[in-house]
């Protein structure tokens, strides 16, 4: 029998303990064995556990599984910086395997973690660490491994997905999808993780390190949240085709330059990133052997989560007593990726404008001035002496289109609502 160790028995901790009861048969088969969980460390061993957990040990002693020779399997699921690595670092040097769902103790430690692990020749996974129950760490490190990935583009945060859908569709404010989103469990008491754009920057770190296998700090990902986008936004951006998304995009250009970067996107319609609603994730693969590639599918919960999570479990298992290549993350070169001010995109432009002769030619001017040439251009009256001017750019490095638009900001016969970047129009982004 093959015994875990939980560290954690919380929302995903009780995910992965049912997907263990509930498929012992089947995972009996594909392992061999049974696998059952021995021991959980909690915080507070008077909190109620779920019936089903009364043969597991609890525990508030981490060493109550690190020191026991039978746990050969050590799962993290505690989340957070602390005390999370300092004990997945210690398992590791027990010589025990860790599956993890914390993908800010991967972003962060990777290097020192998958050097632990390479010395101590144990497993370390971690594909609950990003898109929740979507098997895209193994997809791009086994699926996809006789390919150079050209691009990575993910929706890989459920909450804000949510929030842009409920925006979208029901028309709501900001405040009232986000209420909704934590009303029913989608977002935390408090969601400046996720509508900050910081933990999808987390995600594209590891996904950065296991698609182009590069070492990038969070430092090197120039992120952005949602919380600037409004509904109008998304209605004008509806108006001309495209959806608004938060998207992590990794990309190597074709001289060999890197961009990671999170921002809110416009994105076309018929693009299979704007079908992805709700809470659902989705990462779209470029890659130059497979071509273009869609994996989506709930990003979070306890049974999505728990079945990645025990998915890395069995694998694990298939690679006892030989540690095979699969399981071991070779050292990642560190690369210096472009600064997004230097990096090129279309831009959606959103504009107040007074309803008066010459202003449009204001716009077009100072925008001409700075390179900024324009792919699609509405204008619409307001109900006063207004009118809205929306417009989609053709490409255009980034600092010139900043220049551009302080230069709209010093006119007072108009008003600069909003600025994002258009994705997927060409083959640049
Ligand atoms: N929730 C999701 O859908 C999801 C999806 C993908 C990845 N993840 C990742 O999975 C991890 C766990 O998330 P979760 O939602 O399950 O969290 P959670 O519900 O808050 O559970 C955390 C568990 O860890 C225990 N714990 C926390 N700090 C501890 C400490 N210092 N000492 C001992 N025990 C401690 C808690 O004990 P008590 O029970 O006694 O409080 C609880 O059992 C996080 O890294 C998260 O990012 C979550």
């Amino acid at each position: 029998m093959v015994q875990i160790g939980l560290l954690g028995f919380g929302n995903v901790g009780e995910g992965v303990h049912e997907i263990l009861v509930k498929n012992a048969v089947r995972i009996q088969e594909r392992c061999g064995q049974p696998v059952r969980i021995k021991t959980a460390l909690v915080r507070d061993l008077s909190k109620p556990r779920s019936s089903a957990s009364q043969g597991i040990s609890f525990t508030t002693n981490p060493d109550d599984i690190l020191n026991d020779p039978d746990i050969s399997i050590v799962v993290e699921v505690l989340g957070g910086e602390n005390p999370a690595y300092s004990l997945i670092s210690r398992a590791l040097k027990f010589k025990k395997h860790v599956v993890t769902a914390n993908k800010e103790v991967i972003a962060k430690h990777k290097e020192t973690l998958f050097s632990l692990a390479r010395d101590h020749q144990v497993c370390l996974s971690f594909e609950a660490a990003v898109g929740g129950g979507i098997p895209i760490i193994r997809s791009l490190k086994v699926g996809l491994a006789p390919n150079e990935i050209e691009g990575i583009y993910g929706i890989l945060n459920g909450t804000t997905n949510f929030i842009l859908s409920r925006i979208e569709n029901d028309k709501q404010e900001f405040n009232v999808a986000l209420a909704k989103a934590q009303e029913l469990g989608f977002a935390e008491a408090d969601p400046y993780m996720d509508v900050s754009g910081l933990d999808t920057a987390y995600k594209l770190v590891i996904l950065a390190y296991v698609g182009f296998k590069v070492n990038i700090t969070l430092d090197q990902v120039a992120y952005e949240g949602i919380t600037s986008i409004s509904r109008t936004d998304i209605e004008s951006a509806n108006q001309l085709g495209y959806t608004i998304k938060l998207l992590a995009i990794g990309r190597r250009d074709n001289a060999g330059n890197h961009v990671f970067k999170v921002h809110p996107t416009l994105i076309l319609k018929s693009h299979p990133l704007a079908s992805i609603q709700n809470e659902l994730n989705a990462v779209f693969v470029r890659a130059n052997g497979l071509g273009e590639c869609l994996f989506s599918g709930p990003g979070a919960g306890p049974l999505p989560t728990g079945s990645a999570i025990v998915s890395d479990v069995i694998d694990t298992i298939f690679d006892f007593g030989c540690h095979s290549r699969r399981h071991v993350e070779p050292p990642a070169k560190s690369v210096v990726p472009l600064q997004s001010a230097t990096t090129e995109s279309q831009f959606f432009i959103r504009l107040t404008v007074a309803d008066s002769v010459g202003v449009l030619e204001t716009v077009t001017r100072l925008l001409g001035k700075h390179n900024i040439s324009i792919a699609n251009l509405i204008q619409q009256k307001n109900h006063k002496d207004t009118a809205t001017i929306l417009i989609i750019t053709h490409h255009i490095v980034e600092s010139e289109m900043r220049a551009g638009i302080s230069e709209l900001e010093k006119e007072t016969c108009l008003k600069v609502d909003s600025v994002i970047r258009v994705g997927f129009s060409d083959s640049i982004e």
